[in-house]
């Protein structure tokens, strides 16, 4: 056999060890080095989940938790909404696109304002349930968290919580949850990956 091709195979079957022993110690969440991340990372385009779900809603107060360099933030503020972001990495805020991103810890935000949304796009799957327990806090009655969260575990995105292992506690948690959309990738052949859930969740 060409060594190239037996070299793959022995790097899939390292890949499989290695997401197995990650998935196993995923319990508890450890942070990346988002400094790090915003330092190597710009980024250029909001995302088009964000756009899709707030084009069907009712403008109102937003905040966004873990909004990076503020790419959503600036979008929602264009559509029409009153959106601002927090976010502890300095490097992040420092990049960040729009005046309304603010360097704070989701543990520490005063929660004096009741948002009618919070938006998360990644930041609460690498977070534990006192983060969840903030949030809810931050929103008033009848409000909506928009959330995107990891299922499977993969190298390249650091260590996180399953949305399927905080599911119960988010059902404590907001008086409904309703999975809006799935998305999928390939992992070792399989095509019917779910590799992200994209949910909402109802004070
Ligand atoms: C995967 S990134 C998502 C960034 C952005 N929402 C986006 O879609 O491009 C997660 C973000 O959560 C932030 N974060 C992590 N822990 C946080 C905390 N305790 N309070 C506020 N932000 C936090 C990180 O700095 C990082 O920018």
């Amino acid at each position: 056999m060409d060594i190239s091709e037996e070299l793959k195979g022995y790097k899939k079957q390292e890949d499989i060890l290695n997401e197995t022993l990650l998935r196993l110690t995923t319990k508890a969440p450890v942070a990346i080095d988002w400094e790090e991340y915003h330092r190597t990372r710009t980024v250029w385009v909001p995302s088009e989940d964000v756009a899709r779900y707030f084009s069907k809603q009712p403008p109102g107060l937003v905040l966004e938790v873990g909004c990076g360099q503020g790419l959503n933030v600036e979008l929602l503020n264009g559509m029409g909404f009153d959106a601002y972001g927090i976010d502890s990495s300095y490097t992040a805020i420092n990049k960040a696109a729009s005046e309304k991103c603010l360097l704070e810890d989701l543990y520490s935000v005063k929660g004096s304002y009741k948002h009618d949304y919070v938006l998360d796009m990644e930041c609460l799957t690498y977070l534990d349930e006192k983060a969840i327990d903030r949030v809810n806090r931050l929103l008033c009655v009848g409000g909506k968290l928009f959330s995107r969260w990891f299922v499977e575990t993969s190298l390249s995105v650091g260590v996180f919580t399953s949305f399927y292992d905080r599911l119960s506690y988010l059902k404590k948690t907001f008086r409904k949850v309703r999975i809006l959309e799935k998305l999928y990738r390939e992992l070792n052949g399989d095509r019917d990956h779910v590799r992200e859930i994209i949910f909402e969740a109802i004070k």
